[in-house]
């Protein structure tokens, strides 16, 4: 899959901010240098989570990917588990527990690496949200569906299949996990139009799969939350627009949900703090909970103004950019603590433990170029970025 192609699939698109301060070059070779003075910061607090009355999470890599948190490799590894165990109080699985993972065979369930990362989370006290039950992406997409949708199953057959796998799995982890994500990034535009995403669960089932997902969910596991979860809804628009008008039919129809995952894949410069304000508020409006999921911020997106993509792009992480972009996490982290009332806080996960091991730089950037979207550089110190999700918590000004 080419870059815009991902770009646009997985919502990175479309925006606008202005990086003027910082300077720009013409070579990503940064990666190994020893950091500068200013982009490691001397925190002000110990643990993140203790500065929460709610989840403070990240996304991990386990089992035998690449970056798993249970490497045997000490650059890769350790620091990353005595990081999580430092500042997290959950962990969202970044892989392991979607479909393919857990239910590769019909009927045959591969439990082992979510159970070890469930069982390391508990030792030290942290949750676990669940991602996720039904996701369109191809790779996630086992063979099992494939080959009953080929052999021409009924919509009845089919989505008693869906049925099965949520209702199995989501009942084995019953007091497991904190939460689900029950199904991820269902919306798209499709045709010019906001609508349901193509995927072949519409294609086969039509809409229904969707709500089907949460009410099996609830049934198995009545005490897990269970979120709606998508990208680019920060923004409001249509794509907001269209989710609400699903989640004010599901209210209406007592089909169970209880919050909205916001992935928050963002920009620098977009969306503007008061666009994220009032998408967080039309959720408590709804008396839902609001979880940020999956945020990150990179530096250099092919899509923010002023950005000459692929050969002018910012190569240097320097204290400039790192200051830009701790107070960009400290703004939305600051919006949350504002809008989101405490009993609707589902709490804020970063999508990775630090910038070794963040998905965009292969996933969106095609590794054109480097990166820094999270809150610990490469070599697991505390960036400003940490800073500044602290100083948004403690509620000190951004
Ligand atoms: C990404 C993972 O981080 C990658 O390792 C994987 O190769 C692809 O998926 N939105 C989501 C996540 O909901 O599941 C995606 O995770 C990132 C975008």
């Amino acid at each position: 899959m080419g870059v815009l192609l991902s770009l646009s699939l997985l919502g990175l698109g479309g925006c606008s901010s202005s990086d003027s301060s910082s300077e720009v070059s013409s070579s990503a070779s940064s990666s190994s240098s020893i950091p500068s003075a200013g982009t490691v910061a001397e925190l002000t607090f110990n643990r993140l989570y203790e500065l929460a009355d709610f989840p403070v999470g990240t996304a991990v890599s386990a089992g035998t990917e690449e970056f798993s948190i249970f490497s045997s490799d000490p650059d890769i590894g350790q620091p990353q588990r005595d990081l999580i165990k430092q500042h997290f109080s959950q962990v969202t699985p970044g892989n392991i527990m979607k479909m393919n993972y857990l239910h590769n065979q019909y009927g045959t369930f591969t439990y082992d690496n979510a159970n070890e990362l469930i069982d390391w989370a508990k030792s030290f006290g942290a949750g676990v949200h669940a991602h996720t039950f039904i996701w369109h992406r191809d790779y996630q997409i086992p063979q099992w569906w494939n080959q009953a949708v080929a052999a021409g199953e009924s919509a009845e057959q089919l989505q008693e299949r869906l049925d099965y796998h949520v209702t199995e799995i989501a009942s084995y982890f019953s007091g497991k996990v904190d939460s689900w994500d029950v199904v991820n990034e269902v919306i798209a535009n499709e045709n010019g139009q906001w609508g349901y995403r193509n995927s072949t669960f519409f294609q086969q089932l039509g809409a229904d799969y969707i709500e089907r997902a949460f009410i099996a969910a609830r049934a198995a596991d009545p005490h897990a939350d269970l979120y709606y979860n998508d990208y680019n809804i920060s923004p409001g628009g249509g794509k907001f627009q269209f989710m609400l008008e699903m989640i004010d039919d599901f209210l209406e129809r007592d089909i169970p949900i209880d919050g909205v995952g916001f992935q928050m894949h963002v920009h620098m410069g977009w969306p503007s703090i008061d666009a994220i304000s009032a998408s967080f508020q039309e959720i408590v409006d709804r008396e839902l909970k609001v979880k940020i999921t999956e945020l990150d911020i990179p530096i250099n997106n092919p899509f923010d103004d002023n950005y000459s993509y692929p050969d002018n792009y910012q190569s240097t992480f320097t204290p400039a950019v790192a200051e830009r972009q701790k107070r960009r996490y400290c703004q939305i982290v600051e919006a949350y603590m504002t809008v989101v009332p405490e009993e609707l806080r589902g709490g804020i996960t970063v999508w990775g433990v630090y910038d070794g091991d963040t998905w965009l730089i292969s996933e969106i950037f095609n590794n054109n170029h480097d990166d820094w979207p999270l809150l610990f550089n490469k070599l697991f110190q505390p960036k400003p970025a940490a800073q500044g999700v602290g100083d948004g918590l403690m509620r000190h000004s951004c």
